[in-house]
């Protein structure tokens, strides 16, 4: 396909600090950004809102997807996500949410953040990053972005439950048949466990450089 600017894929399991950097990385190189991940959440948000139970088929609510019901305040919840994960596991919505994220890229490039953009919706992206930290690590942060007291007394519970859920919704999301999360063959892998945000966008920048300049 022929595209107005680059594709940079940015992927990983939850809570890894994909999104702050795909944003970030967008806004350094100019290029609009979207968070894929809000497309699955929203489908599996209209199954919940319909009572039906997101492993059903869920096709319907992706075929109707919106701008609006991307943009719902209420799709941040940890029920939602793991609608989500299971509405992903369907290939019926897969495929119905295709053509919305390459048609996305299509005009300037973009940056796009999610599971399967190097693998599945942009194998020949100009720059495959894959994003990634170990579980405590990403409980802690999720923990502490939900407002968190670190100290309190449940603490301890409240993150062992936080990397619980963390870790299932990866182990479905990377066992699932229908572009299942994995590491693109030609993908930068950023273990984040020892980075902050900032150090984490200039290796992201560094590599994206090296690779557009090439291309
Ligand atoms: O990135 P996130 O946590 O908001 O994604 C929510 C769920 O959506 C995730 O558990 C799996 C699914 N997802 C996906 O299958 N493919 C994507 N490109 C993005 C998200």
């Amino acid at each position: 396909m022929m595209r107005g600017g680059p594709v940079i894929a940015v992927d990983g399991p939850a809570a890894a600090g994909k999104g702050t950097l795909a944003r970030r990385l967008a806004e350094a190189l100019g290029l609009p950004y979207l968070d894929t991940g809000l497309l699955y959440r929203a489908v599996g948000r209209l199954a919940l809102d319909a009572g039906q139970d997101p492993a059903q088929p869920a096709e319907k609510f992706a075929q109707a997807l919106t701008p609006a019901d991307m943009q719902r305040k209420d799709l941040r919840t940890p029920d939602v996500a793991l609608a989500a994960s299971k509405v992903a596991a369907q290939p019926a919505v897969r495929a119905a949410l295709v053509d919305t994220q390459r048609r996305f890229a299509a005009e300037r490039g973009a940056v796009l953040d999610g599971r399967d953009i190097g693998t599945a919706i942009f194998p020949d992206a100009d720059v495959k990053l894959f994003i990634t930290a170990s579980p405590a690590t990403r409980a802690l942060r999720r923990f502490l972005q939900n407002g968190g007291d670190a100290t309190a007394a449940d603490a301890q519970t409240l993150l062992r439950d936080m990397e619980e859920a963390l870790s299932a919704r990866d182990r479905a999301d990377a066992s699932r048949d229908s572009a299942p999360m994995c590491v693109a063959d030609d993908a930068h892998v950023i273990e984040t466990d020892t980075l902050d945000a900032q150090a984490v966008l200039a290796e992201a920048l560094r590599f994206a450089r090296e690779r557009l300049v090439a291309s």
